[in-house]
């Protein structure tokens, strides 16, 4: 199977997924990384992406007159590279109905909290401000709302009385790559049918 991945940061999920190709090799896997994506330069998953020696493409928002232009254009960029999969691992921006249309019902999104709990940007903080006892991650399909597509997989991470945002987010991103990489391989190997909110992986 074919992945195209979308970054907009560091990239560790991202280079969790390379780690684990490489090292499993892609047949055994079941997929391979094709290109890598973002909405910005100079970002470390970009460098990550060249260092494996992955063609790379970026779609600025601002390079457009209006989203829409934008969405289509990041979708043509990723059609380009004939995916099975998309993998958003990071990917900062709100993917709209042209790009679903084609790609919906196989773009998978990384988010660091337990869904429905805490969607958006600042997941993290916002669990960390709430006095969550408990928090983590979810793997999920990528729909037209913000964070609410079906649920693929979550993990739980224990929130401590010295969290600050980054120390917590960076035990959260520990669980995050191993689900990521558990989920698109299942996913790339096994095939998989998507009910209503239920996802059954064959
Ligand atoms: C991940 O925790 C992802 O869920 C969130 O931002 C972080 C990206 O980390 N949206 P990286 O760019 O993969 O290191």
């Amino acid at each position: 199977k074919r992945l195209v991945v979308l970054v907009s940061g560091s990239g560790t999920n991202l280079q969790a997924l390379l780690d684990a190709i490489g090292e499993a090799g892609a047949e055994a896997y079941g997929a391979r990384i094709v290109a890598v994506g973002a909405d910005r330069d100079g970002i470390e998953g970009l460098a990550r992406a060249e260092r494996a020696g992955l063609p790379t493409f970026v779609r600025k928002v601002k390079d457009y007159a209006t989203r829409q232009e934008w969405d289509v254009a990041l979708a043509e960029a990723v059609a380009a590279h004939e995916p099975d999969l998309v993998v958003s691992a990071g990917f900062m921006k709100i993917l709209g109905k042209e790009f679903l249309a084609r790609f919906g019902g196989r773009t998978v999104n990384t988010h660091p909290a337990l869904l429905p709990s805490f969607p958006g940007t600042h997941g993290v903080r916002d669990a960390l401000a709430y006095g969550a006892r408990v928090t983590g991650c979810t793997v999920h399909f990528v729909d037209d709302g913000v964070d609410t597509g079906p649920i693929i997989a979550q993990g739980v991470v224990e929130i401590r009385d010295e969290d600050d945002e980054s120390a917590l987010h960076e035990r959260i991103k520990e669980v995050e790559r191993r689900l990521l990489v558990e989920v698109v391989g299942r996913l790339a190997r096994n095939g998989y049918r998507i009910e209503g909110r239920k996802v059954v992986i064959q």
